[in-house]
């Protein structure tokens, strides 16, 4: 009885550095019940803007316009970086996709973690509201056709649940 009311605190401690530590290295699958981009809400585009220019542009281009050949494997195996404006995919995933890629990695997304990609995971690197400002940025981008059938596409993801 006595060792084991010693041993509890020291059981709860271990419980609560294992949760601390893999939600900073994002080992739960996680993402915030229902993700939806907010492309007109200005506040939050521009923060997106910055937050692209520092950790995006670099591979997917100033302009979303990717990187050349984006669609062949380079000497590495690896793909280049796709574009995001209407002549790449990123608009034909759903919001919550979009952002459990960007946040998890493209190899959790698709359940294979060994999956070699030049893409980041951004989890401990980008809060949440981060994430969601970067894609809502990039879907203001879109022409509003394409915002449109994003929107379809989401609703169709939701009603799919
Ligand atoms: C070091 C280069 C690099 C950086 C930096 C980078 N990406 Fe990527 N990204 C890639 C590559 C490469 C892919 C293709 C994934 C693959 O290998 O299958 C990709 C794919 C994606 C996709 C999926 C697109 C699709 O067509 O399905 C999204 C969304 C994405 N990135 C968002 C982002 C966001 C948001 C940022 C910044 C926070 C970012 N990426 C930063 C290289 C990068």
């Amino acid at each position: 009885m006595m060792r084991s009311r010693r041993l509890l605190p020291i059981v709860v401690a271990c419980g609560v550095v294992f949760v601390a530590v893999g939600l900073t290295l994002g080992w739960f699958e996680s993402a915030p019940k229902r993700v939806q981009l907010r492309p007109d809400d200005a506040a939050l585009t521009a923060r997106g803007e910055q937050v692209y220019r520092e950790h995006c542009a670099s591979c997917h281009g100033a302009r979303l316009e990717g990187q050349p050949d984006w669609r062949a494997r380079g000497p590495d195996g690896l793909l280049p970086a796709p574009p995001h404006d209407a002549t790449g995919h990123t608009w034909h995933h759903p919001d919550e996709v979009l952002f459990r890629l960007t946040k998890n990695g493209v190899g959790v997304l698709i359940g294979q973690p060994g999956y070699k990609t030049a893409m980041p995971a951004y989890a401990g690197i980008l809060t949440d509201d981060e994430i969601l400002a970067v894609l809502s940025w990039i879907k203001s981008k879109w022409s509003p056709e394409l915002r449109r059938r994003h929107d379809e596409m989401n609703a169709r993801a939701a009603t799919a649940r």
